[in-house]
């Protein structure tokens, strides 16, 4: 057996491509085991995927049998041995124990199927419980995800920045805010980086971001989290078309790179997903308000949409969609309104389709300084807390347009998963900050 460095040891998913060798040697984690007469098998798992290993009685020695019949789940070894094509075993590949070591050894697996009487102990374990199939398989797609927005960016030409998340302004209004004592004084998590993202554009011209937002959310729904990371765009010298041209194109490339790559962890989720074709529909929200209300939801002009119109119209469609034009009562005070049209918002949320909810939100914002002022005065905010935003307006701000897509929302569409919860490694809600 190798010792030390990682030369020799061979990943699984190196040894399931090649399907025969004359000897390799892996190590990981016993993610199952079974016997069937004087054979035992273990599933062996690493970083990259999974493995079948088995010892038959007589023909491995003594130790490494009962060794390989002993070791308990979750244990960390070290096999080497043949590989060989085998139809029975999953992925169609086995290695041969010939050496069996154990490095880490277990102790009883907690999570067992009497253990599990509610989704929310899977969450209590959820330190362990991210080593199921499915979790790996999540994980993946959302890593994949963050590197084609990465991918996506770049070539598009938008210089990445950060931004802090200790900050005073509000963003997206003051009822989710998580206040922080700071130094005796009152700083609050950030909502969103756009302010910060407006801010360099004078620099940029094009700037993304992707990085925690915080919010208060007073909602156990399927779709909040009260931390979740958010990719943010915004760009000078683009109006809300241009917004929502790029969006839609961020997407489609996020999906096709998810279809390319990770169709494996699709497939271990039991999920089939497909290409929207481009453009994306767009209905305005006037129009959605009358989709829901012949289904039998109706809510008031002005109103946010609520969760059951949003569902109800998004279930009828089998790609995302955008819903345009909000009211300006339902948006937050930074947004450009049409001219003609005050109390309308050139502005767009992006659906997905059956039910996963919003995906992201996006618009136009005001660039000037005195009608900015004005929307701040006019809603009754205090222009004090945006002074350095309302400054931005003094020194050279061509129109401009951005949006925020989140991370876990997209993931858990392009996943197809029950519960936002599950895009997370350690999601946090109104009632979970642990582990
Ligand atoms: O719609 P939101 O609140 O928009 C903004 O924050 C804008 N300032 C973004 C921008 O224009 N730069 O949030 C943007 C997205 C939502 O569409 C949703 O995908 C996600 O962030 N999001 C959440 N995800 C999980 N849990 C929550 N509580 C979320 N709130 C928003
Ligand atoms: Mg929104």
């Amino acid at each position: 057996m190798p010792s030390g460095g990682t030369a020799s040891w061979t990943p699984v998913r190196e040894l399931l491509s090649l399907r025969t060798l004359p000897r390799a040697s892996v190590r990981g984690w016993v993610s199952g085991k079974a016997g069937v007469g004087g054979v035992v098998f273990v599933i062996l798992r690493d970083g990259t995927g999974y493995i079948q290993v088995s010892a038959k009685k007589g023909v491995a020695s003594p130790e490494v049998f009962e060794g390989i019949r002993g070791v308990p789940r979750e244990s960390v070894v070290e096999v080497a041995g043949p590989v060989r094509e085998d139809r029975r075993a999953p992925g169609g590949t086995e290695l041969v124990a010939e050496d069996f070591r154990v490095v880490s050894r277990a102790e009883p697996w907690p999570i067992t199927r009497t253990a599990v009487t509610s989704p929310s102990f899977l969450y209590d374990m959820r330190h362990l419980s991210i080593r199921g199939r499915k979790s790996i398989a999540t994980m993946k797609i959302r890593s994949e995800i963050m590197g084609a927005c990465s991918d996506f960016f770049r070539a598009e030409g938008f210089t990445l920045i950060s931004a802090p998340t200790f900050v005073q302004a509000a963003v997206e209004g003051g009822a989710t805010l998580f206040e922080v004592q700071y130094f005796g004084k009152k700083a609050y998590l950030s909502q969103s980086a756009q302010f910060y993202e407006e801010a360099a554009l004078a620099g940029l011209e094009k700037v993304w971001i992707c990085q925690p937002a915080f919010r208060a959310e007073r909602s156990r729904t399927a779709k909040h989290l009260t931390e979740f990371w958010m990719v943010e765009a915004e760009r000078a010298f683009a109006d809300q078309d241009a917004n929502m041209a790029l969006q839609e194109r961020l997407v489609a490339f996020v999906v096709d790179r998810v279809l390319e790559r990770r169709q494996g962890e699709l497939d271990a989720l039991g999920r089939k997903l497909t290409r929207p074709g481009l453009p994306l529909e767009r209905i305005s929200y006037d129009e959605l308000r009358a989709a829901a209300a012949s289904k039998g939801v109706e809510f008031a002009w002005g109103e946010d949409v609520p969760a059951e119109a949003e569902r109800l119209v998004s279930m009828a469609r089998e790609s995302p969609f955008f819903v345009t034009d909000f009211p300006l009562s339902a948006r937050s005070f930074y947004h450009m309104t049409y001219e003609d049209r005050p109390e309308v918002t050139r502005s767009a949320d992006l659906i997905a389709p059956e039910g996963y909810g919003e995906l992201a939100t996006g618009g136009q914002r005001i660039s000037e300084f005195y009608p900015l002022l004005q929307r701040i005065k006019s809603q009754e905010l205090p222009p004090e807390a945006f002074s350095w935003y309302l400054d931005l307006r003094r020194f050279g701000m061509p129109y401009h347009s951005g949006f925020g897509m989140g991370v876990e929302r997209i993931t858990r569409w392009v996943a197809g998963l029950k519960n936002i919860r599950s895009a997370s490694l350690f999601p946090r809600t109104m009632t979970r900050v642990s582990p």
